[in-house]
């Protein structure tokens, strides 16, 4: 058997194929346009592995995806591919509607398309799970009970109404089409292969490098935080077990203000590779222009896929963030091919000089 699953080449994405093929026998054809955030260096692990089919293409290429269909007879699609940055959609947010919104309407075409023709048994086990944000929920202030999966939609970024519009396009084709679909809407991930355009990394490969750490605004802004392979595991598990139509919301219980999080970063840095002046890394942190409309709290109520799944996290934000540390301290060579290029100009872009 094989699932399609797009987008495996980004950060999620390449965790769960490893994942995935480290403890099943079905292949993974993995269909990714290679962005700037796609990259073949977080699948090296793979290159001998048969169980491994890399594409790459766009899910918005219908031809391609019918083809692929076609060709492997997937009794899954999971789809990762997203732009997924908040301040890049921020900056452009035409890349978001065409990818987030057109491609995942065309993905599901294709998909459709595939399905209706499948006999019956097949039919019947058909999955297509999309993977999802809990930024679609919006906003919460300090006493707010987290997201539950029932909390209406808020999209308040271009990214977030981006994914909030892919997951209502899910939802229609499964209430008008009968596609068999699952969402599952995760909160903030960290670990190996983050590209560091993000928190954690950003702040990582800074700090090695002697930059400034930036924390925008106050850094009171709250973020739930789930180490990458218990997104992935969760995956896995409502892909076996999910209740067609359902979502699922995933999250870590670990609640943090984003100076916490630095904080917590620069501490463990100082224990495994302190600065060689002796000053301690959390000096390098400095204050800049808070995000437009940045949202203020996000916070996921896991108990749903808990319940009804028995999915639990494994990692504590602690043990997780301690491994991420590790993985990029003996990662160099992957840390050097994501800084070099496109990500500097990134850079110069979102922070000047
Ligand atoms: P990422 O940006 O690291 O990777 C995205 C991947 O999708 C890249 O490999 C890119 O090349 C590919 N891609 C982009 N457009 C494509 C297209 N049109 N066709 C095919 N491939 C395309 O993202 P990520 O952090 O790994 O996130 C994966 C998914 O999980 C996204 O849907 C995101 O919204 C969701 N998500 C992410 C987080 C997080 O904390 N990173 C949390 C919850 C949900
Ligand atoms: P990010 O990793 O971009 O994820 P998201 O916006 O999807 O939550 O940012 C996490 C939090 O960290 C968010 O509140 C914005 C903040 N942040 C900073 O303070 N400084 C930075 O340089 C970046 C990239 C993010």
């Amino acid at each position: 058997m094989t699932i399609l699953v797009t987008g495996c080449a980004g950060f999620i994405g390449s965790n769960f194929v490893q994942t995935w093929l480290s403890s099943s026998n079905e292949a993974v054809v993995n269909l990714d346009k290679l962005t700037y955030a796609g990259n073949l260096a977080n699948l090296d692990a793979l290159k001998d592995d048969p169980g491994h089919i890399f594409i790459r293409g766009d899910i918005g290429d219908r031809s391609l995806v019918s083809k692929l269909l076609a060709e492997h007879q997937p009794r899954a699609v999971l789809n990762f591919a997203a732009e997924s940055h908040v301040d890049r959609s921020i900056h452009g947010p035409g890349d978001f509607i065409e990818t987030n919104v057109v491609g995942t309407f065309n993905l599901l075409e294709s998909v459709r398309a595939f399905w209706q023709d499948l006999p019956p048994a097949e039919k019947e086990a058909f999955r297509f799970l999309h993977v999802s944000t809990d930024e679609v929920y919006g906003t919460l202030s300090p006493f707010d009970p987290p997201f539950a999966e029932t909390k209406n939609y808020e999209p308040n970024s271009p990214y977030s109404a981006s994914k909030a519009a892919s997951d209502h396009l899910v939802r229609a084709w499964h209430h008008t089409y009968g596609l068999p679909v699952l969402t599952t809407n995760c909160s903030n991930n960290y670990g190996p292969y983050h590209f560091p355009e993000k928190l954690i990394p950003l702040v990582l490969l800074n700090a090695l490098a002697g930059k400034p750490l930036p924390i925008y605004g106050d850094g009171q802004q709250v973020r739930d935080w789930l180490y990458v392979e218990d997104h992935c595991r969760a995956i896995a598990r409502v892909l076996e077990a999910g209740k067609v139509g359902e979502t699922y919301n995933i999250g870590g219980w670990n609640e943090k203000p984003n100076l916490e999080v630095v904080n917590t970063l620069c501490a463990v840095l100082d224990e495994l590779k302190p600065r060689l002046d002796g000053i301690r890394y959390a000096e390098q942190i400095t204050y800049v222009k808070d995000r437009p409309g940045h949202d203020r709290r996000y916070a996921i109520d896991a108990r749903k896929i808990e319940r009804d799944l028995g999915w639990k996290p494994q990692e504590t934000f602690e043990t997780g963030i301690r491994k991420t540390v590790q993985w990029y301290l003996t990662n160099q060579a992957w840390v050097e091919g994501v800084t070099s290029g496109a990500y500097r100009q990134w850079v110069g872009k979102q922070y000047g000089a």
